[in-house]
């Protein structure tokens, strides 16, 4: 059964890495992986890989930045000859990226099955372009991987066939507890030099909060007065850099002499550096459910969430971008150690597995 998976954007290569392992234990199954090129700087990908341990891409579509339009259409009309060669039996998309949507679309219209893992979760926010993505590539799977229940009800609402939808848990907390103590190894506290639990981290890559100087200006605000207790961390993802130059005050270094921003950091890093923060701020999803399971309070910057589990396990809460909000959060977190664990049964390290057995079991 030769299975092509892809993968585009940073978030993709830490959920696609334990699917990979996993297909091994079946001999049955031929994975291929391409690579579409959505993210190619080395640090948001090369690094990726070789941390994860993910083999090299059979291919890369090189396609690079460009608007939603030109992207999804430049991965379209380059994976589709990918699959008229190769001819697989499925396609494997993960996550709700525009390399998600567009080879669902691809192989979906070329009558190949389409498997989405990561299925159902709905911030019902149609600005969000990964909105889109989702319902749309939901719409057209034949196989879909939930990591939480709210996934199950969200398809069952939206008529997906009960017998296409599968709650296996969370294949982004596989490789986390996978890498986990790997992870503890990272220097990256002594580098900044940082202690733990005193320090926070920030991320921020959202379109409705890096394109917009009046939202990040606001933002600031509240970022200014948190750093006064705590030194916070903050790795600039390339798309909020040319935003943030324009946006932060010319004196943020005196206004913010305990903001500390990075280059994009390696998943190890990362990883050590969340989980031994005090808190943190950030408008990502995946970032929501790794802090979950590392039991370290999360401010999450959006009106909305897809991933509610997060906050019914209580680490995350869902905070808006209004700074007394942000601000009255923050005060409302005890100073304490990390916080008791408390997940899903399936965010165990095994998700990956359940679904390769899905998988192979497949007509
Ligand atoms: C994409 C996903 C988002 C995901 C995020 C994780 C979509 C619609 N968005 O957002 O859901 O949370 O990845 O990081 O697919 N850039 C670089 N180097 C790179 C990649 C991007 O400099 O390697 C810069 C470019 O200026 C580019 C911009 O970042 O135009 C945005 O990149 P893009 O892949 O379009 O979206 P992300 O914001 O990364």
């Amino acid at each position: 059964m030769k299975i092509i998976n892809v993968v585009g954007a940073r978030p993709n290569f830490v959920k696609i890495a334990p699917i990979l392992e996993a297909y091994k234990a079946f001999p049955r199954i031929i994975p291929l992986l391409v690579h579409t090129g959505q993210h190619y700087d080395p640090t948001m990908s090369d690094l990726f890989f070789r941390q994860l341990g993910i083999p090299e891409p059979d291919l890369n579509l090189d396609v690079g930045s460009g608007s939603h339009a030109t992207q999804t259409a430049d991965i379209m009309k380059t994976f589709e000859p990918v699959v008229l060669k190769q001819r697989p039996d499925a396609v494997l998309v993960v996550g709700d990226v525009n390399s998600t949507i567009a080879c669902g679309l691809v192989a979906a219209k070329m009558g190949v099955k389409l498997i989405h893992v990561e299925a159902g979760l709905r911030s019902f926010d149609r600005t969000m372009p990964e909105e889109i993505n989702r319902v749309l590539t939901d719409a057209l799977a034949d196989l879909l991987f939930c990591t939480e229940q709210s996934g199950v009800d969200n398809l069952l609402r939206e008529g997906v066939a009960r017998e296409k939808i599968h709650l296996v848990g969370n294949v982004m907390i596989d490789s986390l507890l996978r890498h986990r103590a790997h992870a503890a190894q990272s220097e990256i506290l002594d580098q900044l030099g940082l202690e733990p639990r005193r320090y926070a981290v920030l991320t921020l890559h959202r379109p409705s909060n890096v394109d917009d100087p009046v939202m990040l200006g606001r933002l600031f605000e509240a970022f200014e007065i948190i750093q006064r207790d705590l030194p916070i961390v903050f790795p600039v993802h390339p798309r909020a850099r040319p935003s943030l130059m324009k946006a932060l005050p010319s004196d943020v270094g005196r206004r913010l002499p305990r903001l500390k921003m990075t280059g994009p950091l390696g998943y190890l890093d990362f990883l050590k550096l969340m989980d031994n923060a005090r808190l943190v701020l950030t408008d990502s999803g995946g970032i929501q459910e790794e802090t979950t399971i590392l039991g370290v309070p999360c401010l999450t910057l959006r009106d909305n969430t897809e991933r509610p589990a997060t906050v019914e396990f209580g680490t995350n809460h869902v905070v808006g971008r209004n700074p007394d909000a942000i601000l009255s959060a923050y005060h409302r977190l005890q100073p304490s150690a990390p916080l008791e664990q408390r997940t899903s049964p399936l965010w165990d390290g095994h998700a990956a597995e359940r679904i390769a057995e899905r998988i192979n079991a497949m007509a």
